[in-house]
Parts: C-alpha cells; structure tokens; sequence
C-alpha cells in the first residue's frame, strides 16, 4: 500500500513515516515546496522521488494521512479534492487554537474531522486518528504504550486503518463515527494540561478492561 502523508516534512508526519517505513510500508512525504519535501524523504531513508508536492503525493498513493496545523487543514485540503476522491483520508488534526492549547476549542462544525468530510468528495472517506499520540514518541524507537481511537462512518474503512496501526505496533479501536472523533480530538487539550500540570513528557491514553 502506497501511503502518502499530507504536511509530511512535520513532526506527527514524520514520526509516523518512520513507524510505517520500519513495516514496510512505500510512504511518500508531502509538503508545499518540493525541496522540503525531497529533504525529509532523505532524512527518512527514503529516496528523492518518495518526496513531492502535497498534490502529487494525494495523487500516487492509495491512502492519504493529513499532518498539518489546525490553521491550514482547509486551505490544504481545498486544494487536494480531486486526488483524494475514492480514497481513504486520516486526519489527524487537532483543532489547537494557540496561545490557550490546554482549552477545548472545537470548531463550529463539530470537529476538525468532520470538517475536513465536509470539505472533501463524498467519495473520499475519512477517517480520524492519531490526535492522542505523542509525535516525539512515534520519532523515537520506544514503545508506544498509548492506544489510537479510530472514527470513520464506515466500519470497513476503519477496519482497514485499524490494520494499519496495527502494523506499526500500535493498538486501534473502533471509537464510533466521524463525528465522534471530537471527543479524541477534546482529550488532546486534556493530555496537553496532564502533561503540564504533571510535569510528564508523553502522556496518552490506553483502553482499560479488555
Ligand atoms: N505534534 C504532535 O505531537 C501531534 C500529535 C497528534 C496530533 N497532532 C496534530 O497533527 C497535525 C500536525 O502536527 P505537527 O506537530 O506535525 O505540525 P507541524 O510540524 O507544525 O506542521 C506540519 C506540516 O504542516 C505544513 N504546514 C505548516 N503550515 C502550513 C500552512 N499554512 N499551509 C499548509 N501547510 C502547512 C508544514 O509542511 P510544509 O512547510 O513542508 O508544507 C509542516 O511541516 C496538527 O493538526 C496537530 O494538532 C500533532
């Protein structure tokens, strides 16, 4: 599966590219400019031709990720309607609106990934995941003992990402529909104060009572 990840030159992207690289995934890094882009995919190990425009990245792979700010979500994916039609999409924004990223500020259309849905074709399903866990940690080679909730109104598709992080050693869990993915993107802001008020690097959630 050929995975490309939108806003790939960042730290989430990057972070994971590299969990997904150690599988054995073919991922290719997008950016807005194509040096950055073909920089990164270097720093990954990958090759030159595995970094490439966010437009041409939605274009070739087969599954997209979308790694970017908040701010930039929209105007990124206006521009990426097209490639992205009949193709699974994870957001992973968190909709932080600085300085107050402790505060839950979700946006008027519910949550970030809902939006992203609105903005993009029917044909394009998306898929939240990922907004719970720590870029650094997925950077590094530790084990990750944070669980990842996965949102999406279809049960398939969410299967499908399920595998996927499954694969990269994580563990994924049906958490509902797309609109439910306000809640995970909520407990960010909760993790950002734990991490705070605690004095903790990485704090992430895990599913009790399997
Ligand atoms: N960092 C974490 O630990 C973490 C964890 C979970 C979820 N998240 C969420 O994941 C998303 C990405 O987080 P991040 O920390 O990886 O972000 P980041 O490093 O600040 O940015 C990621 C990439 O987004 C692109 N970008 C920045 N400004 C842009 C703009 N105005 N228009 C289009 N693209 C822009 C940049 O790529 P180019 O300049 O190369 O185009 C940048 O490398 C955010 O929504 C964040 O809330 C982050």
């Amino acid at each position: 599966m050929r995975i490309g990840i939108i806003g790939g030159t960042g730290a989430l992207g990057k972070g994971l590219a590299s969990r997904m690289i150690k599988t054995g995934f073919e991922v290719f890094i997008g950016s807005r400019k194509q040096d950055s882009a073909i920089s990164a995919a270097l720093s990954l190990g990958l090759k030159e031709e595995n970094g490439g425009l966010n437009y041409d990245v939605a274009s070739k792979c087969d599954l997209g990720i979308i790694t970017v700010p908040f701010s930039s979500q929209t105007e990124t994916l206006k521009g990426l309607i097209e490639p992205l039609k009949n193709k699974i999409l994870i957001d992973a924004t968190v909709p932080l609106i600085p300085p107050k990223v402790m505060r839950v500020q979700l946006p008027k259309e519910g949550c970030a990934a809902l939006k992203a849905q609105m903005i993009l074709d029917e044909s394009t399903q998306v898929v939240s995941a990922f907004q719970n866990i720590s870029a650094e940690l997925l950077q590094s080679d530790a084990m990750i003992d944070c669980d990842v909730l996965v949102c999406g109104d279809k049960k398939a598709a969410r299967e499908e990402v399920i595998s996927l992080i499954n694969k990269i050693g994580l563990t994924g869990w049906h958490a509902g529909p797309l609109c439910n993915s306000a809640a995970a993107e909520a407990l960010t802001s909760i993790l950002i104060a734990i991490n705070k008020n605690h004095e903790i690097k990485h704090s992430g959630i895990k599913i009790t009572g399997v």
